[in-house]
């Protein structure tokens, strides 16, 4: 993830890891130092911004609490009020984004004014500085499990779909690549047709089916395939599993 951002951002980092070397590769990459402890990142910069899994949480903060100045937060299933005792007295950001920040097409989902006493020009600038990568959605911080079921995890989900579709168009003679740019450039345009529509799901769909045809049989075999129980049971899981 952090990868994805700095990519999105596009501009020198200053960054560190657990020792695998994946720090100095994305500065080879973007310019800026890798450098040797998180400390040092921290002393360094006006914002850290957290990468590491949930787990490392309390482990990263013992090394830099009290001297970060502001910390934004993409840990998956971490509320706020973890990351405040995590880092007490320090602005914390929980943002929730997905990997198409790369692309600057991303969504991220962060929970305004969960600051004890916030400082709206620091919140702006974090919300801007996201904002660069893609759309960044408000919601409550209670949605927040849900909203990653779809949007943090949703690339993979999508890159699935895409996948199924090539495969099975493969076994009727398109040439694979050729079938995943048709697939993913329907995609795109589908999200964006969606977007046009206010997001009316049912519409996009009413308007490629005509009553009989081809679209409305292809629509049938895929209900009949469970394709609504399949992404309840897939969302279920990764909300259920929130936190583990
Ligand atoms: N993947 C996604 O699509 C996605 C989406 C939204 C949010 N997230 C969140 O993003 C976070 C990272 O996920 P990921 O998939 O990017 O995991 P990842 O590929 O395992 O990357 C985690 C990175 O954290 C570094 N790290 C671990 N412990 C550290 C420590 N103590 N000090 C400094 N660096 C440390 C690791 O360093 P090494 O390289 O040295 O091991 C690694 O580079 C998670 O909290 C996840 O919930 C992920």
């Amino acid at each position: 993830m952090a990868r994805a951002l700095a990519r999105g951002w596009g501009e020198p980092v200053l960054c560190s890891d657990a020792g695998s070397g994946r720090a100095a590769a994305l500065v080879d990459e973007l310019g800026g130092e890798a450098l040797p402890s998180n400390l040092a990142v921290a002393d360094r910069v006006d914002l850290v911004i957290l990468c590491h899994k949930p787990a490392g949480l309390e482990a990263v903060a013992n090394e830099i609490s009290g001297t970060a100045k502001a910390v934004a937060s993409v840990l998956g299933a971490t509320p706020t009020a973890v990351l405040q005792s995590a880092y007490p007295g320090t602005p914390v950001f929980r943002m929730m984004p997905n990997t198409a920040v790369e692309v600057r097409r991303g969504v991220v989902c962060y929970t305004p004014g969960s600051q004890p006493d916030p400082d709206p020009t620091l919140e702006a600038d974090v919300v801007a500085l996201f904002g660069r990568l893609g759309r960044v959605v408000s919601i409550d911080e209670r949605q927040m499990d849900a909203a990653t079921a779809v949007m943090g995890v949703g690339p993979a989900y999508q890159a699935l779909l895409a996948e199924a579709q090539v495969d099975a168009a493969v076994r009727h003679g398109l040439a694979p690549m050729l079938a995943a740019e048709l697939v993913a450039e329907t995609m795109g345009g589908t999200a964006a047709l969606l977007a046009a529509r206010g997001y009316d799901t049912l519409a996009v769909r009413r308007e490629v089916t005509s009553p009989g045809g081809s679209t409305a049989r292809g629509l049938a075999a895929l209900e009949r395939a469970g394709i609504r129980a399949a992404f309840q049971d897939a969302i279920d899981a990764v909300v259920l599993g929130a936190g583990r």
